[in-house]
């Protein structure tokens, strides 16, 4: 099997930046102006064709299963009403996706988390979705363009942009050799490189497609920077072999784990998406 059809959203993550509202509320949850960060994630998923979202949860995070089910209580007092139409676009993923659910028991890192998804994943290709990298596109999704790239290379594939070299630091960073247009057959990849020792500018951002070995290759890794099991190791092992695509994906990256990125994409939604919508 190789079609991609499944998606991970790592969901574990306490939001500690957000709090006080993360406190009670999974940070997956907050809206840029009235979505939730998740269900842009899914959008964009089912954008590129994926029906099975499998999102590895945690401690707190109920209010994410709600939200991809139906609350019958709502329905009966909106039916018929003016306000229907505003449940429509989530009635529609509930009914053309499936949702599957795991728990990350303890906080050992992005790598550690994937591989708590592999019970949901199983033996096929899949996509990850960090879900508080928000991401606008002109036409086809970030990861509708990355999905069209795997069916012609079959490897794993992460996003990438350029971003200032001294911000090097918070990010995946990669090198590698040119192999098409906005395209690189990774070499190198470090996690969280001081600016001085990064090997570029190119960052990861949080769209990945992995090939099912990668869980094996989790397994065997072991923990890196901040003492966590690091996707960005794993997938140097699968680089060394060269079976490691770097994208530069056309778009535009929000960072909402940051309160400044969150604010940003919230307004550049408010006057893109939501005020035209209305009009
Ligand atoms: C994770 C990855 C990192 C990647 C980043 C993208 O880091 O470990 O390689 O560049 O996501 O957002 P985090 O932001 O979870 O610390």
């Amino acid at each position: 099997m190789d079609k991609i059809r499944k998606c991970l959203f790592p969901a574990a993550g306490y939001g500690t930046r957000f709090l006080p509202v993360t406190k009670s509320m999974p940070k997956e949850m907050l809206p840029l102006v009235n979505k939730p960060l998740i269900q842009y994630g899914v959008e964009e998923a089912m954008a590129a064709g994926l029906s099975g979202m499998a999102i590895v949860t945690g401690r707190g995070k109920r209010a994410l299963e709600d939200h991809f089910d139906i609350s019958y209580e709502l329905e009966h007092q909106i039916a018929g009403t003016d306000k229907e139409w505003a449940l429509k676009d989530i009635r529609h993923i509930i009914n053309s996706c499936t949702f599957s659910y795991t728990r990350q028991i303890e906080m050992k890192g992005l790598g550690h988390a994937i591989l708590t998804g592999e019970s949901l994943i199983g033996e096929e290709p899949f996509a990850v979705i960090l879900a508080d990298d928000y991401c606008v596109t002109d036409d086809s999704g970030v990861l509708a363009q990355m999905v069209k790239l795997y069916e012609q290379y079959r490897c794993s594939i992460v996003a990438i942009e350029e971003i200032p070299r001294e911000e090097t630091y918070k990010y995946g960073v990669i090198a590698g050799d040119l192999e098409a247009e906005g395209l690189y057959r990774v070499r190198e990849m470090v996690e969280k490189p001081a600016p001085e020792v990064a090997p570029s500018n190119l960052a990861i951002i949080g769209r990945y497609i992995l090939t099912p070995d990668i869980f094996d290759i989790l397994r065997n890794t072991p923990p890196g920077r901040n003492g966590e099991i690091q996707i960005t190791d794993a997938l140097m092992t699968q680089a060394k072999m060269g079976r490691v695509l770097a994208y530069r994906f056309k778009g535009r990256r929000f960072d909402c784990g940051s309160i400044e990125g969150f604010m940003e994409a919230s307004n550049y939604n408010y006057t893109h998406l939501y005020r035209k919508h209305k009009a």
